[in-house]
Protein backbone atom coordinates (compact mmCIF):
# COMPACT_ATOMS: atom_id res chain seq x y z
CA UNK A 1 0.00 0.00 0.00
CA UNK A 2 0.92 3.57 -0.69
CA UNK A 3 2.67 5.26 2.13
CA UNK A 4 1.00 8.74 3.09
CA UNK A 5 3.41 11.32 1.72
CA UNK A 6 3.14 13.55 4.55
CA UNK A 7 4.22 11.36 7.08
CA UNK A 8 6.93 9.94 4.58
CA UNK A 9 8.42 13.81 4.28
CA UNK A 10 7.90 14.48 7.74
CA UNK A 11 10.88 15.87 9.96
CA UNK A 12 12.00 17.39 5.89
CA UNK A 13 8.88 19.17 4.59
CA UNK A 14 5.32 19.89 4.24
CA UNK A 15 4.05 18.08 1.20
CA UNK A 16 1.43 20.23 -0.46
CA UNK A 17 -1.36 20.21 -3.18
CA UNK A 18 -3.01 22.89 -4.78
CA UNK A 19 -6.92 23.15 -4.62
CA UNK A 20 -9.89 24.71 -5.11
CA UNK A 21 -13.67 23.81 -3.95
CA UNK A 22 -14.31 21.74 -6.93
CA UNK A 23 -11.76 19.59 -6.07
CA UNK A 24 -12.07 19.14 -2.37
CA UNK A 25 -15.03 18.06 -3.38
CA UNK A 26 -14.19 15.29 -6.26
CA UNK A 27 -13.65 12.11 -4.08
CA UNK A 28 -10.79 11.03 -5.47
CA UNK A 29 -9.02 14.00 -5.30
CA UNK A 30 -10.73 14.68 -1.43
CA UNK A 31 -8.97 11.21 -0.76
CA UNK A 32 -6.04 11.65 -1.68
CA UNK A 33 -5.88 15.04 0.22
CA UNK A 34 -6.78 13.63 3.41
CA UNK A 35 -4.05 11.07 2.91
CA UNK A 36 -1.23 12.77 1.73
CA UNK A 37 -1.55 16.69 2.48
CA UNK A 38 0.54 18.79 4.96
CA UNK A 39 -0.15 21.54 3.16
CA UNK A 40 -3.19 23.01 0.86
CA UNK A 41 -2.92 25.93 -1.76
CA UNK A 42 -5.53 27.43 -3.22
CA UNK A 43 -5.20 27.00 -6.85
CA UNK A 44 -7.10 30.27 -7.56
CA UNK A 45 -9.54 31.38 -4.94
CA UNK A 46 -7.08 33.48 -2.81
CA UNK A 47 -6.23 35.39 -5.69
CA UNK A 48 -7.46 39.08 -6.19
CA UNK A 49 -9.21 38.18 -9.08
CA UNK A 50 -11.82 36.52 -6.71
CA UNK A 51 -11.15 37.59 -3.86
CA UNK A 52 -11.15 41.37 -4.30
CA UNK A 53 -14.69 42.16 -5.54
CA UNK A 54 -13.89 46.01 -5.79
CA UNK A 55 -12.39 48.37 -3.37
CA UNK A 56 -13.36 47.19 0.50
CA UNK A 57 -15.56 44.39 -0.87
CA UNK A 58 -14.24 40.55 -0.07
CA UNK A 59 -15.67 37.48 -1.49
CA UNK A 60 -14.30 35.30 0.92
CA UNK A 61 -16.85 32.47 0.41
CA UNK A 62 -14.44 29.87 -1.71
CA UNK A 63 -11.10 30.28 0.32
CA UNK A 64 -12.60 30.02 3.23
CA UNK A 65 -13.98 26.49 1.80
CA UNK A 66 -10.15 25.76 1.17
CA UNK A 67 -9.52 27.05 4.80
CA UNK A 68 -12.08 25.56 6.29
CA UNK A 69 -11.48 21.68 5.09
CA UNK A 70 -8.02 21.82 5.56
CA UNK A 71 -8.25 22.66 9.01
CA UNK A 72 -10.82 19.90 9.67
CA UNK A 73 -8.34 17.52 8.16
CA UNK A 74 -5.64 18.82 10.01
CA UNK A 75 -3.56 20.05 6.95
CA UNK A 76 -1.60 23.75 7.02
CA UNK A 77 -3.05 26.42 4.22
CA UNK A 78 -0.10 28.37 1.84
CA UNK A 79 -1.63 31.48 0.86
CA UNK A 80 -1.02 32.29 -2.90
CA UNK A 81 -1.02 35.09 -4.21
CA UNK A 82 -1.68 38.84 -2.47
CA UNK A 83 0.39 40.63 -5.81
CA UNK A 84 0.17 38.90 -9.59
CA UNK A 85 0.00 41.09 -12.54
CA UNK A 86 -2.17 37.99 -14.16
CA UNK A 87 -4.79 38.78 -11.56
CA UNK A 88 -5.24 42.11 -10.49
CA UNK A 89 -8.81 43.34 -11.24
CA UNK A 90 -9.06 46.36 -12.97
CA UNK A 91 -10.63 48.83 -10.01
CA UNK A 92 -6.60 48.65 -8.64
CA UNK A 93 -5.42 50.81 -11.73
CA UNK A 94 -9.01 52.78 -12.08
CA UNK A 95 -8.52 56.53 -12.16
CA UNK A 96 -7.05 59.72 -13.33
CA UNK A 97 -3.46 59.58 -14.23
CA UNK A 98 -3.00 63.16 -15.33
CA UNK A 99 -1.43 63.80 -12.03
CA UNK A 100 0.05 60.97 -11.23
CA UNK A 101 1.40 61.31 -7.52
CA UNK A 102 -2.30 62.01 -6.98
CA UNK A 103 -3.16 58.34 -8.45
CA UNK A 104 0.25 56.83 -6.92
CA UNK A 105 -1.19 57.35 -3.52
CA UNK A 106 -4.64 56.61 -4.63
CA UNK A 107 -3.52 53.20 -6.09
CA UNK A 108 -1.09 52.46 -2.91
CA UNK A 109 -4.06 53.08 -0.30
CA UNK A 110 -5.99 50.33 -2.03
CA UNK A 111 -3.10 47.79 -2.27
CA UNK A 112 -2.41 48.05 1.38
CA UNK A 113 -6.24 48.18 2.57
CA UNK A 114 -6.64 45.02 0.31
CA UNK A 115 -3.87 43.32 2.14
CA UNK A 116 -3.75 44.03 5.46
CA UNK A 117 -7.87 43.17 4.87
CA UNK A 118 -7.06 39.75 3.77
CA UNK A 119 -3.51 39.22 5.61
CA UNK A 120 -6.31 39.63 8.79
CA UNK A 121 -8.83 38.22 7.53
CA UNK A 122 -6.44 34.82 7.19
CA UNK A 123 -4.86 35.44 10.05
CA UNK A 124 -3.63 32.38 12.12
CA UNK A 125 -4.60 30.16 9.26
CA UNK A 126 -2.03 30.13 7.23
CA UNK A 127 1.66 29.82 7.21
CA UNK A 128 2.97 30.91 4.60
CA UNK A 129 1.89 34.01 1.72
CA UNK A 130 2.88 34.42 -1.05
CA UNK A 131 2.95 38.44 -1.00
CA UNK A 132 4.33 39.00 -4.49
CA UNK A 133 3.87 36.76 -7.43
CA UNK A 134 6.35 36.50 -10.74
CA UNK A 135 7.78 40.55 -10.39
CA UNK A 136 11.05 39.21 -12.19
CA UNK A 137 11.40 39.73 -15.68
CA UNK A 138 11.99 37.43 -18.59
CA UNK A 139 14.17 39.09 -20.51
CA UNK A 140 17.93 39.93 -19.94
CA UNK A 141 17.51 43.34 -20.03
CA UNK A 142 15.33 44.03 -17.35
CA UNK A 143 15.24 43.20 -13.87
CA UNK A 144 11.68 43.76 -13.16
CA UNK A 145 8.86 42.56 -14.87
CA UNK A 146 7.08 45.61 -16.71
CA UNK A 147 3.53 45.23 -15.42
CA UNK A 148 1.28 47.93 -14.43
CA UNK A 149 2.13 47.85 -10.53
CA UNK A 150 6.02 48.47 -11.55
CA UNK A 151 4.91 50.97 -14.45
CA UNK A 152 3.20 52.38 -11.81
CA UNK A 153 5.17 52.44 -8.88
CA UNK A 154 8.72 50.99 -10.48
CA UNK A 155 9.36 48.35 -7.57
CA UNK A 156 8.76 49.73 -4.52
CA UNK A 157 5.15 48.41 -5.00
CA UNK A 158 7.07 45.34 -3.83
CA UNK A 159 7.89 47.48 -0.29
CA UNK A 160 4.32 48.27 -0.29
CA UNK A 161 2.85 44.77 -0.05
CA UNK A 162 5.55 43.59 1.82
CA UNK A 163 5.68 45.97 4.85
CA UNK A 164 1.49 45.87 4.84
CA UNK A 165 1.61 41.95 5.08
CA UNK A 166 3.99 42.16 7.53
CA UNK A 167 1.88 44.92 9.79
CA UNK A 168 -1.12 42.77 9.51
CA UNK A 169 0.14 39.80 10.98
CA UNK A 170 3.60 39.61 12.62
CA UNK A 171 3.63 35.71 12.30
CA UNK A 172 3.26 34.41 8.95
CA UNK A 173 6.23 33.50 6.81
CA UNK A 174 6.57 36.10 3.63
CA UNK A 175 7.38 34.73 0.44
CA UNK A 176 8.04 35.84 -2.97
CA UNK A 177 7.60 33.44 -5.73
CA UNK A 178 8.44 33.01 -9.54
CA UNK A 179 9.33 30.72 -12.28
CA UNK A 180 12.27 29.44 -14.16
CA UNK A 181 14.28 30.04 -11.13
CA UNK A 182 16.37 27.02 -12.28
CA UNK A 183 17.28 29.27 -15.01
CA UNK A 184 20.50 31.38 -14.62
CA UNK A 185 19.69 34.17 -15.95
CA UNK A 186 16.30 34.59 -15.02
CA UNK A 187 18.02 33.37 -11.67
CA UNK A 188 20.43 36.08 -11.40
CA UNK A 189 17.51 38.57 -11.68
CA UNK A 190 15.24 37.41 -8.93
CA UNK A 191 18.29 37.05 -6.57
CA UNK A 192 18.58 40.82 -7.83
CA UNK A 193 15.03 41.34 -6.54
CA UNK A 194 15.25 39.58 -3.27
CA UNK A 195 18.56 41.20 -2.42
CA UNK A 196 17.31 44.70 -3.23
CA UNK A 197 14.77 44.38 -0.93
CA UNK A 198 16.71 42.63 1.95
CA UNK A 199 19.19 45.65 1.18
CA UNK A 200 16.10 47.74 2.37
CA UNK A 201 15.11 46.35 5.48
CA UNK A 202 11.97 44.46 3.51
CA UNK A 203 10.35 42.20 5.63
CA UNK A 204 10.68 38.42 3.62
CA UNK A 205 11.37 35.13 4.59
CA UNK A 206 10.99 33.19 2.50
CA UNK A 207 11.92 32.69 -1.85
CA UNK A 208 9.34 30.75 -3.83
CA UNK A 209 10.52 28.34 -6.76
CA UNK A 210 7.47 27.62 -9.14
CA UNK A 211 9.21 24.68 -10.94
CA UNK A 212 6.92 24.07 -13.58
CA UNK A 213 9.18 21.93 -15.21
CA UNK A 214 9.36 19.04 -18.02
CA UNK A 215 10.75 15.15 -17.76
CA UNK A 216 14.19 16.24 -19.29
CA UNK A 217 14.64 19.58 -17.91
CA UNK A 218 15.84 21.05 -15.75
CA UNK A 219 19.02 18.70 -14.79
CA UNK A 220 18.39 18.12 -10.37
CA UNK A 221 22.01 20.13 -10.30
CA UNK A 222 20.47 23.08 -11.54
CA UNK A 223 17.41 23.13 -9.69
CA UNK A 224 19.80 22.63 -6.71
CA UNK A 225 21.50 25.65 -7.30
CA UNK A 226 18.63 27.58 -7.14
CA UNK A 227 18.12 25.79 -3.61
CA UNK A 228 21.40 27.22 -2.82
CA UNK A 229 21.50 30.37 -4.24
CA UNK A 230 18.66 31.48 -1.78
CA UNK A 231 20.43 29.94 1.62
CA UNK A 232 23.11 31.78 1.00
CA UNK A 233 20.98 34.80 1.99
CA UNK A 234 19.72 32.95 4.79
CA UNK A 235 16.08 32.33 3.54
CA UNK A 236 13.92 29.57 3.53
CA UNK A 237 12.94 27.91 0.39
CA UNK A 238 9.29 26.70 -1.02
CA UNK A 239 8.55 24.95 -4.18
CA UNK A 240 5.55 25.91 -4.61
CA UNK A 241 3.89 24.80 -7.95
CA UNK A 242 5.64 21.74 -9.32
CA UNK A 243 4.61 19.68 -11.96
CA UNK A 244 6.13 17.71 -14.66
CA UNK A 245 5.20 18.62 -18.12
CA UNK A 246 5.31 15.86 -20.99
CA UNK A 247 6.71 19.12 -22.83
CA UNK A 248 9.44 21.32 -23.14
CA UNK A 249 9.76 25.10 -23.04
CA UNK A 250 5.74 25.96 -23.13
CA UNK A 251 7.15 29.22 -25.23
CA UNK A 252 7.66 27.53 -28.33
CA UNK A 253 4.26 26.14 -28.04
CA UNK A 254 3.08 29.54 -28.12
CA UNK A 255 4.33 29.45 -31.88
CA UNK A 256 2.06 26.69 -32.45
CA UNK A 257 5.26 24.64 -33.18
CA UNK A 258 4.35 21.14 -35.11
CA UNK A 259 3.90 18.50 -32.55
CA UNK A 260 3.34 20.70 -29.72
CA UNK A 261 0.39 21.75 -30.21
CA UNK A 262 -0.91 17.79 -30.97
CA UNK A 263 0.61 16.60 -28.32
CA UNK A 264 1.40 12.82 -27.17
CA UNK A 265 -1.58 10.24 -28.00
CA UNK A 266 -3.28 8.62 -25.02
CA UNK A 267 -2.48 5.36 -24.87
CA UNK A 268 0.76 5.32 -27.11
CA UNK A 269 4.42 4.01 -26.27
CA UNK A 270 5.56 7.44 -25.87
CA UNK A 271 3.14 8.37 -23.11
CA UNK A 272 4.66 5.12 -21.68
CA UNK A 273 8.29 5.65 -22.45
CA UNK A 274 7.54 9.25 -20.78
CA UNK A 275 5.74 8.66 -17.92
CA UNK A 276 8.91 6.37 -16.77
CA UNK A 277 11.17 9.65 -17.65
CA UNK A 278 8.80 11.84 -15.38
CA UNK A 279 9.19 9.02 -12.66
CA UNK A 280 12.50 9.41 -12.97
CA UNK A 281 12.80 13.35 -12.78
CA UNK A 282 10.42 13.44 -9.70
CA UNK A 283 12.79 11.13 -7.58
CA UNK A 284 15.63 13.36 -8.90
CA UNK A 285 14.01 16.28 -7.43
CA UNK A 286 12.54 14.36 -4.20
CA UNK A 287 15.77 13.56 -3.59
CA UNK A 288 17.29 17.28 -4.04
CA UNK A 289 14.08 18.46 -2.04
CA UNK A 290 15.16 15.93 1.00
CA UNK A 291 18.65 16.89 1.12
CA UNK A 292 18.54 20.13 1.78
CA UNK A 293 17.32 21.68 5.22
CA UNK A 294 16.34 24.94 3.68
CA UNK A 295 13.40 23.31 1.59
CA UNK A 296 10.38 23.82 4.26
CA UNK A 297 7.27 23.03 1.76
CA UNK A 298 7.23 21.12 -1.16
CA UNK A 299 3.73 21.67 -3.58
CA UNK A 300 2.74 19.75 -6.45
CA UNK A 301 0.34 21.86 -8.62
CA UNK A 302 -2.73 20.16 -8.49
CA UNK A 303 -3.90 16.69 -6.95
CA UNK A 304 -4.39 14.58 -9.71
CA UNK A 305 -3.80 14.34 -13.33
CA UNK A 306 -7.50 14.52 -14.11
CA UNK A 307 -6.98 18.11 -13.53
CA UNK A 308 -3.70 19.99 -14.67
CA UNK A 309 -3.59 23.79 -15.71
CA UNK A 310 -1.16 22.16 -17.97
CA UNK A 311 -3.79 20.22 -20.65
CA UNK A 312 -5.26 23.47 -21.85
CA UNK A 313 -1.56 25.99 -21.23
CA UNK A 314 -0.15 27.20 -23.46
CA UNK A 315 -2.56 24.79 -25.54
CA UNK A 316 -4.92 22.03 -25.17
CA UNK A 317 -3.04 18.85 -25.52
CA UNK A 318 -2.54 15.43 -23.12
CA UNK A 319 -0.35 16.37 -20.22
CA UNK A 320 -0.21 13.97 -16.85
CA UNK A 321 2.59 15.57 -14.86
CA UNK A 322 1.44 15.08 -11.43
CA UNK A 323 2.26 12.06 -8.54
CA UNK A 324 -1.40 10.73 -8.86
CA UNK A 325 -3.12 9.33 -12.77
CA UNK A 326 -6.72 10.55 -13.60
CA UNK A 327 -8.30 8.18 -11.68
CA UNK A 328 -6.23 9.02 -8.46
CA UNK A 329 -4.12 6.28 -8.49
CA UNK A 330 -0.75 6.47 -7.67
CA UNK A 331 1.75 6.21 -10.44
CA UNK A 332 5.49 5.21 -11.48
CA UNK A 333 6.17 8.83 -10.34
CA UNK A 334 4.59 8.23 -6.92
CA UNK A 335 6.82 5.02 -6.44
CA UNK A 336 9.91 6.33 -7.41
CA UNK A 337 9.72 9.38 -5.09
CA UNK A 338 8.94 7.36 -1.92
CA UNK A 339 11.52 4.64 -3.39
CA UNK A 340 14.02 7.27 -3.48
CA UNK A 341 17.25 4.47 -3.97
C1 LIG B 1 -2.91 29.06 -12.75
C2 LIG B 1 -4.06 28.11 -12.46
O1 LIG B 1 -3.57 26.81 -12.34
C3 LIG B 1 -5.10 28.21 -13.57
O2 LIG B 1 -6.25 27.46 -13.21
C4 LIG B 1 -5.49 29.67 -13.81
O3 LIG B 1 -6.34 29.73 -14.93
C5 LIG B 1 -4.27 30.54 -14.02
O4 LIG B 1 -3.38 30.38 -12.94
N1 LIG B 1 1.89 30.48 -11.89
C6 LIG B 1 1.15 30.74 -10.75
C7 LIG B 1 -0.18 30.11 -10.58
O5 LIG B 1 1.65 31.40 -9.83
O6 LIG B 1 -1.05 30.92 -9.83
C8 LIG B 1 -0.79 29.76 -11.91
O7 LIG B 1 -2.02 29.06 -11.67
C9 LIG B 1 0.16 28.94 -12.74
C10 LIG B 1 1.42 29.72 -13.01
Amino acid sequence: TAPALKTFFNGKFKVGFTADPAWINDAPSQAILIKHAGSITAENVMKAQTIGTSAGVYNYGPADQVVNFAQANNIAVRGHALVWHSSTPAWFFAGDRSDMTAFRAIVRQRLETYITDVVTHFKGKIYAWDVVNEPTSDDAGSTYRNSEWYQIFCDSYLDIAFRAARAADPDVELFINDYSTEDPGKRARYMTVIQTLLDRGVPIDGVGHQFHISTTYPSAAQVEQALIEVEAKGLINHVTELDISFYTDPGSCFANQTGCVTGLVAGSAAVTTTLRTQALQYRAMYNIFASRASVESVTTWGVADNHTWLSTFPVTRLNLPLLFDTAGNPKSAFWAVVDPA
